[in-house]
């Protein structure tokens, strides 16, 4: 029998709330253009971790946050990440098969379902976060996902590709495609929960730090767990020479620049007032995760 921990009653008790709304949001199938809420909701509910959410829950708890407003974040978050995934899957991104267990969106629709439900689950994630009302929060999820964030940062992912990468470069990466909307998740949860200035920056500085670290594990676990435990495709990174951490500074160092960036992500909570026992445990969780 597992274990249950705080940390994983946390997440498993937020995947279900998480998975009710994401539900709730989703349109039904139609009688025409079918094919394309069936891609949508096949990756979103292939089976992940649902750790954005859950960030955006533990930053907007720790704030004190009340009311529902937090969902409409939550399923844009995870609307997001998704659509991130299913694009980065396709033959002209990674080309990789697996995803979450099972075959990548194009794999079982096609590559123009594929690009349609990630466009898709793009646009419906700002039609639910324009539903708070907050345009910060709009603001902040934009950056987080375009030229500046995710995108700008899967595109250098993409240039890099068979070149000789440096460690600035591969930060200028993973900072930007992983990190940008973890770092978004936390900032979001707090603008929700109407949490001051300070507070706000020191839960963006936690989300920067334990978003690197986020994507620096990744690569760690792309070489060391098999296709199965992972469930998607193992030795991807290699395959096609990407720039990543174990590339540039050895898998040790990696290794220990992960733990560094968790307790730097640690300390950075020091601050504040509200029990961060669940931000630091998600903290290890990053880290010590073996998918
Ligand atoms: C995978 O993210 C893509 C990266 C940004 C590294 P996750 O490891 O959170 O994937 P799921 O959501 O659990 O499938
Ligand atoms: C993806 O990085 C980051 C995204 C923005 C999707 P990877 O290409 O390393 O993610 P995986 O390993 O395929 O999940
Ligand atoms: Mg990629
Ligand atoms: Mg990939
Ligand atoms: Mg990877």
């Amino acid at each position: 029998m597992s274990k249950t921990t705080p940390i994983s009653e946390f997440l498993s008790k937020n995947r279900i709330i998480v998975d009710t709304y994401l539900e709730k949001h989703l349109p039904k199938e139609k009688e025409f253009a079918g094919q394309l809420v069936q891609s949508m909701r096949y990756s979103l509910f292939a089976g992940g971790k649902r750790i954005r959410p859950a960030m955006a829950m533990a930053s907007f708890n720790v704030c004190g946050g009340q009311g529902e407003d937090i969902f409409f974040a939550t399923s844009a978050l995870e609307m997001l990440h998704t659509f991130s995934l299913i694009h980065d899957d396709l033959p002209c991104m990674d080309d990789d098969d697996f995803r979450r267990g099972k075959p990548t969106n194009h794999k079982k629709f096609d590559e123009a379902t594929a690009v349609l439900a990630g466009d898709a689950l793009c646009i419906l994630a700002f039609q639910l976060l324009a539903k708070t009302n907050n345009a910060q929060c709009i603001q902040v999820m934009a950056r987080a996902l375009g030229t500046e964030g995710m995108i700008g940062g899967q595109m250098e992912d993409i240039q890099a590709e068979g070149q000789k990468a440096d460690l600035k470069r591969v930060q200028f990466i993973h900072t930007h495609k992983t990190a940008a909307l973890i770092e978004a998740s936390l900032v979001i949860g707090a603008l929700l929960a109407d949490a001051d200035d300070e507070t706000i920056a020191i839960l963006s500085a936690y989300g920067q730090k334990i978003g690197l670290a986020f994507q620096v594990v990744d690569d760690i676990l792309d070489l060391e767990q098999t296709t199965e435990e992972l469930g998607k495709d193992a030795g991807s990174d290699e395959l096609k020479n990407k720039a990543t951490y174990p590339a540039v500074l050895g898998m040790q160092k990696s290794k220990d620049c992960a733990q560094e960036l968790k307790a730097q992500a640690i300390q950075k909570l020091e601050p504040l007032s509200g029990d961060t026992t669940i931000l630091k445990e998600l903290a290890d969780f990053i880290v010590n995760r073996v998918n």
